[in-house]
């Protein structure tokens, strides 16, 4: 299975994850311009034209790819006006968490946009396969905010023998050497939220 360095054509196959009211656009830079990646909710943006302002804004200072986070659920009011904002000059891909993918997969394909889909489970993770996406992040027991019930170790193995999509994992890394037990059971990369908390630029 191919990893997220490859996929994406960046340096590690790390991804700093979104963090709602916490991953800012200062983070996001840093970590493009280091060579990872990095997602920011599209809920962070006051409105749906920020979203829009933020990714034309950073293209022209990087290089590197970046994602935008939408909440794919009823709970999410703006979802369309932000899957609009987020396409109209889109970014590398998009992370969708909770609810139903399939209109945000079909509409990102359109513009050449990757998905990944947050699951916590096997069952959701071959419905997202079913669906399209591009890839699973797998949200296990360890991850700080949305977190999944299925211990690290467990989930990656049920997904990556049942699916064949990359499988990102989420949760239980904070090191280099937790990114290299993940990678050696067969994940094509890491979501990585709390330990950035402690960065300066958030
Ligand atoms: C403070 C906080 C807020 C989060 N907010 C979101 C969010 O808005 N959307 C989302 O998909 N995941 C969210 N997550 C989950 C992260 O994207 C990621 O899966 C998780 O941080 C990985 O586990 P780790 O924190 O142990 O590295 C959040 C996590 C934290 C710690």
């Amino acid at each position: 299975m191919e990893a997220l360095d490859k996929i994406l054509g960046i340096k590690y196959s790390v991804i700093l994850a979104p963090m709602f009211l916490v991953t800012n656009e200062q983070m996001v830079e840093i970590a493009v311009k280091s060579g990872i990646t990095a997602a920011i909710p599209a809920m962070n943006f006051r409105n749906s034209e920020h979203i829009t302002d933020f990714i034309t804004g950073l293209k022209e200072k990087t290089i590197g790819p970046f994602g935008i986070n939408i909440i794919a659920n009823r709970s999410n009011t703006k979802l369309q006006q932000q899957l609009e904002a987020t396409l109209k000059n889109p970014p590398a891909f998009i992370i969708t968490s909770l609810g139903n993918p399939r209109e945000i997969i079909k509409q990102a394909h359109d513009k050449g946009v990757k998905v990944f889909c947050d699951v916590t489970d096997l069952k959701f993770a071959q419905k997202v396969e079913h669906l399209g996406a591009d890839a699973i992040i797998a949200v296990n027991s360890q991850a700080g905010g949305h977190s999944g019930t299925i211990p690290r170790d467990e989930l990656l193995k049920k997904i990556i023998s049942e699916c064949n999509i990359p499988v990102i994992n989420a949760g239980g890394v904070a090191n280099s050497d937790e990114l290299k037990d993940v990678l050696n059971a067969g994940a094509a990369g890491a979501s990585v939220g709390t330990v950035f908390i402690a960065s300066k630029e958030c």
